[in-house]
């Protein structure tokens, strides 16, 4: 039980990564807030994590508007009467995967800040407010990707997540004086969850095994990202076994960015 007692709002808990980690994350004790744009999605989230015995609410969340951030960690805190773990997760692909950097629109590149870097900002900035009323500290975890530890496809999207990664550091030693530690998780590719049908992909069944299989054979472990090996990372830099561990960018990429 690495995460007993702690409440710990999960963005984008409606699928993929955030439904993995909610999952995890009650399993190991926790009251999970899933907060997600999709609300029936991450009403279903909570369905699973209560089906096998642990606690979680929904709330509808739009992590780019600062008024839905604020409510989503009100709401946490009016349910469990803290806060403890703060998991921005969220993020949108390029509308079509693997369009080039001169296809993109303005709206594209706005939409794309506003969402993958926007929603981390206004989800580090709301946790901290709330850890530092408390004053014993907090965790914040965010998402970022392997492109945005190197080119990688995805320019843009990219850059967001090169935006995510610096905040995190500049966060994490800013915050250090209050016990708030902040990392990040560096997925490479994981084409089991719903990211690659949001942009615009959305292969049967077996076209999407050849697709995984391939992305598993570009790491040096020969194996596929999936939403469980990161959960896994999530619960263990969320608990306190990483007390003295922030500002850290983990890749989740079977060796990927090592090479
Ligand atoms: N899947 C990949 O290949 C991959 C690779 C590297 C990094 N990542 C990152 O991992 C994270 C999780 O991705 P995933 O693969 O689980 O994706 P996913 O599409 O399965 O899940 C994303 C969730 O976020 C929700 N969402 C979208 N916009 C939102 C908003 N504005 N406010 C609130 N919720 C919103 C969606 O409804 C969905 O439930 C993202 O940050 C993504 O950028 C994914």
């Amino acid at each position: 039980m690495l995460l007993d007692g702690k409440t710990a709002i999960i963005t984008g808990a409606g699928s993929g990564v955030g439904r993995a980690s909610a999952r995890r994350f009650a399993e190991e004790g926790a009251r999970v807030v899933c907060a997600d744009l999709d609300a029936d999605a991450a009403k279903e989230t909570v369905r699973l994590v209560e089906q096998a015995g642990g606690t979680a609410t929904a709330v509808r969340t739009d992590v780019s508007n600062e008024d839905d951030v604020v409510a989503m960690v009100a709401a946490a805190v009016d349910q469990h009467g803290r806060l403890d773990i703060v998991f921005n997760n969220v993020g949108i692909p390029t509308p079509r995967l693997g369009m080039s950097f001169q296809e993109h629109t303005y709206d594209d590149y706005l939409k794309l800040t506003n969402v993958n870097f926007g929603g981390v900002f206004l989800g580090c900035k709301h946790a901290v407010v709330r850890f530092k009323e408390q004053g014993d500290g907090g965790v914040i975890l965010n998402t970022g990707s392997v492109a945005g530890l190197v080119g990688w496809g995805g320019t843009v999207y990219g850059a967001t997540k090169g935006a995510v990664h610096q905040l995190t550091k500049a966060v994490a030693v800013e915050c250090a004086p209050f016990g708030i530690r902040v990392n990040a998780i560096c997925p490479a590719a994981m084409p089991y969850t719903g990211f690659m049908a949001a942009g615009g992909m959305d292969l049967p069944d077996d076209q999407l095994e050849q697709v995984a299989q391939a992305a598993g054979a570009g790491h040096p472990l020969g194996k596929p990202i999936t939403a469980e090996d990161c959960a896994e990372a999530a619960v263990f830099l969320c608990s306190d076994r990483a007390a003295n561990i922030t500002g850290v960018l983990v890749p989740v990429d079977g060796g990927y960015v090592a090479r």
